[in-house]
């Protein structure tokens, strides 16, 4: 539950999309995991025709990408809780809703794809069982969700950025956990895709390079939009996150915070 209390959600967004770099960040977020993203929305045949639902569309990238794809025979469906950083290059096949995917109803058998990226960490995991009742017999969920990757391995465990950077992994953590998300979901997406009664299942986790400025703009982004939710909170100093900023605009850093994306995907049996 949203620790707000004049907020009567079952969970909250804690990055914001309102905020003025919430954009660019997401834009960031999309650089690092678009070419996954996209092999496997090839790997699945997307294609003329198709009707996709994009929840949690963000700054829109997947949703411009599923446009292109579909053709002007085919439909895109992009949702978000929050759609004021949705910044897909307008197309009559493409419509944009806003649409909290923990309350709001969706149509049933309607898509041919439904997909949803870094969202459900976010949102009550009953969101899961319409998602699906939302395929046509035959679709196909695409469901990709981040995880902490086990960096530790990569750095001296007493390494100044490492340490900080397990101290911010663990208060964004203890953030989303408060707003009703569960940051751990990235691990267990397979076996709740395998448990939702889908075929064909397959899946792949996506780990972006760790030496790599666009990792470490994406992680200064993300502390930048939280730190005053954090130092609030109490879970780090604002000494300690500016500590860890001055890490990250190093260069030649390994950047323990990067995060895996794991991919899992399945279709509605006929
Ligand atoms: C980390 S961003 C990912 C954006 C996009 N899917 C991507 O991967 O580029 C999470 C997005 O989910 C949206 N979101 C969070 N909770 C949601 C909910 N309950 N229903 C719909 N969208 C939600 C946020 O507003 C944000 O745009």
């Amino acid at each position: 539950m949203c620790p707000d209390s004049r907020c009567a959600a079952a969970s909250c967004y804690p990055f914001g999309n309102s905020t003025p770099d919430a954009g660019a960040r997401l834009a960031l977020l999309e650089d690092l995991y678009d070419p996954a993203t996209r092999r496997h929305l090839d790997g699945l045949g997307v294609g003329p025709g198709w009707r996709c639902l994009e929840v949690g569309a963000g700054h829109g990238s997947i949703a411009g990408y599923l446009s292109d794809r579909v053709g002007p025979a085919g439909h895109v469906l992009a949702t978000d809780i929050d759609t004021s950083v949705f910044a897909a290059p307008p197309a009559p096949n493409l419509e944009l809703r806003t649409h909290d995917i923990g309350a709001d109803a969706l149509p049933e058998a309607a898509f041919d794809l439904v997909h949803a990226r870094a969202v459900l960490g976010f949102a009550p995991l009953t969101a899961l069982q319409p998602m699906i009742a939302a395929l046509k017999p035959g679709g196909w969920l695409l469901l990709e969700q981040m995880s902490s990757a086990p960096t530790e391995c990569l750095e001296p465990a007493d390494d100044e950025a490492a340490v900080l950077a397990h101290q911010m992994r663990r208060a964004i953590n203890t953030l989303i956990v408060r707003r009703g998300g569960d940051p751990g979901l990235g691990l267990r997406v397979p076996q709740l895709v395998r448990g939702a009664g889908l075929s064909d299942l397959g899946g792949e986790s996506f780990a972006v390079p760790l030496r790599t400025r666009p990792v470490a703009r994406f992680t200064l982004a993300t502390v930048d939009l939280v730190k005053d939710q954090i130092v609030t909170a109490g879970l780090m100093t604002a000494a300690d996150v500016d500590r860890y900023r001055a890490c990250l605009a190093e260069p030649d850093r390994l950047f323990p915070a990067a995060l895996w994306m794991v991919s899992v995907w399945g279709r509605r049996p006929h």
